[in-house]
């Protein structure tokens, strides 16, 4: 699965990493919930793939994720999702972000599981029954003493699946993953867990199976740096080539241009490649041409060229 990523992983990114194959499912940046339901246009502007049955170009589902604590507004905004057409509902107990947590989201809720549970139900009650509602959380807020707990309260209040994130909220995104930690959690609960965090090339695949024990695995920054990563795990096609990528490329700035506003445009193409560098010397080089570049439009020309 691909790993939902705010302000990276939007809908122009999620239809260029499925391009190649390989990932069965997307998940949306989050959705932010307070104490309100949503007017319908934030659930399209954050997943324009509503209208067309929620799958990406190439037809990858697409799961909506909801962030919040407030049971009810959550169950709310849930079924307006389900409403419009979501796939499934996915509920983040992850970000670590300051802004989030302070408002009491994301990893927040790690430090109550009996929370977690009660949004978790509040949402599944809410939401049609063949609509799968998922939750995703990290290991802990500063510990993982309620590791179990939590996961347990994703369970028993009726999520579909549960994707771990092997860190806690404290530990951000510094390497490692404790996909050691996996093991417990998953003997301790009767839904898939799906593993996530750190995988950055089919070798860490196989080492986060057969640490974590899991059988499927979400991935983020790793497909952001390899648009290939997927389909060589499933052995669908070889390591993609610098040139392979060239037109993704191409057609992403030119999504980027038509939607976003200039300046913006130009940037998400230099922040692509400063993920696709840890991979790609030639990102590097085209990074360092661009760099200055303030318009997208004058990008897009640049790419062009080097095509
Ligand atoms: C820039 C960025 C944005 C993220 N946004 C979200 C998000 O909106 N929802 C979420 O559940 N996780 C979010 N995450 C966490 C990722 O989904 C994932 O759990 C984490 O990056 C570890 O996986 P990876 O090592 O494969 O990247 C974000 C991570 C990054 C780096």
């Amino acid at each position: 699965m691909l790993a939902p990523m705010e302000g990276v992983v939007d809908h122009t990114m999620r239809d260029m990493l499925t391009f190649f194959g390989g990932i069965d499912r997307c998940v949306t940046e989050f959705i932010r919930v307070t104490d309100t339901l949503l007017p319908r246009r934030t659930f399209y502007r954050l997943c324009p793939e509503l209208m067309q049955g929620c799958k990406t170009a190439n037809g990858t589902p697409i799961y909506l994720q909801l962030l919040g604590s407030d049971p009810q507004a959550m169950a709310d905004n849930a079924a307006r999702a389900a409403e419009l057409g979501a796939l499934g509902i996915d509920l983040n107990f992850g970000c670590p972000a300051k802004t989030v947590n302070n408002s009491d989201g994301g990893a927040a809720l790690l430090r109550t599981p009996d929370r977690i549970y009660k949004v978790v139900q509040a949402v599944r009650q809410a939401t049609p029954g063949h609509i799968p509602v998922t939750s995703k959380m990290r290991l802990g807020f500063n510990d993982t003493a309620l590791a179990l707990e939590n996961a347990l309260a994703c369970n028993d209040a009726g999520s579909a699946e549960l994707v771990v994130h092997a860190r806690t909220k404290t530990d951000g995104y510094k390497p490692p993953a404790y996909w050691e930690q996996l093991p417990a959690l998953k003997e301790a609960i009767n839904i898939p867990l799906i593993a996530n965090g750190e995988i950055w090339n089919p070798n860490d695949h196989q080492r986060c199976m057969s640490v974590s024990g899991c059988m499927d695995v979400m991935i983020g920054r790793g497909l952001v740096a390899n648009p290939g990563l997927a389909a060589q795990i499933k052995q669908l096609r070889a390591p993609l080539q610098w040139p392979e990528i060239i037109p993704l490329l191409i057609r992403f700035q030119q999504h980027s241009v038509e939607n976003y506003e200039s300046r913006y445009s130009a940037n998400r193409l230099k922040q692509w490649l400063s993920y696709l560098e840890r991979n790609y010397l030639e990102a590097e080089r085209l990074f360092t041409i661009i760099k200055p570049i303030k318009s997208g439009n004058d990008v897009l020309k640049v790419l062009q060229n080097h095509h």
